[in-house]
């Protein structure tokens, strides 16, 4: 999978990629990420990239050309399955749409500033807007990095077990059971007898009920899709 990310900000972006998971899968070619700085296709001596709205208003807009020249050399290179834009007022991420985009092989993110995009961009170019939550960020970066976080860890052979990704939260529209570890007693905290029983069925009879309860108590909406 490909992933070009178009921000004014690569700065901001780039740790989360450094780090951790999403550094082994880049270092092992599962995935290649890279950042383009919509400064370096802008046309006048200030690199401007944002200007007041028409018809007045309190907030910049980014332009459309440095934002054109950016995704139109991309798309001359190769195809790409989803011309992504970071937005609040998109489709809320979620395990789902996540899925999605980890089958992909090329996608471009781009992430929006100030009051957001000249709309003849979204018109244009965007095949999918996505949000991280019902509240304003500052910028499109913080977002497109939970966004990949997300997307990357599907691809196959990230994760070292397979299966993992598979028993996470949401997968199957169920919150996760509770998990323990070593000791099987800690100041008198004990874990529940049954997960060292060595009786696999009934355990996970018990994490599928766990799963069940927890969601019921914490997230009955998603229990009613
Ligand atoms: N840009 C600003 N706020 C955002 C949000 N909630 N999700 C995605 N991108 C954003």
């Amino acid at each position: 999978m490909r992933i070009d990310i178009i921000t004014v900000l690569p700065e901001l972006l780039k740790s989360p990629f450094e780090a951790s998971i999403l550094k082994r899968a880049i270092e092992a070619d599962l995935v290649e990420v890279h950042f383009h700085n919509l400064r370096d296709y802008t046309s006048d001596r200030y690199k401007s990239i944002d200007d007041t709205q028409f018809g007045g208003g309190a907030g910049m807009v980014m332009m459309v050309e440095p934002i054109d020249k950016c995704i139109s050399a991309l798309k001359a290179e190769r195809d790409y399955d989803e011309v992504i834009y970071m937005t609040p007022d998109g489709n809320t991420l979620n395990q789902g749409i996540a899925n999605q985009l980890s089958l992909q092989e090329n996608i471009i993110i781009l992430c929006g500033h100030y009051k957001g995009v000249d709309q003849r961009v979204r018109d244009q170019f965007i095949t999918r807007e996505i949000s991280i939550g019902d509240y304003v960020l500052s910028g499109g970066e913080l977002g497109a990095a939970v966004l990949c976080d997300a997307v990357i860890r599907l691809i196959p052979g990230v994760l070292g077990n397979e299966t993992s990704a598979l028993t996470d939260s949401f997968q199957d529209n169920l919150l996760a059971p509770p998990i323990y570890t070593k000791p099987r007693e800690y100041k008198g905290w004990k874990v529940p007898k049954l997960l060292f029983s060595g009786n696999l069925p009934e355990i996970e009879k018990w994490r599928e009920e766990q799963a069940y309860l927890r969601t019921k108590e914490r997230r009955p909406d998603l229990l009613d899709d």
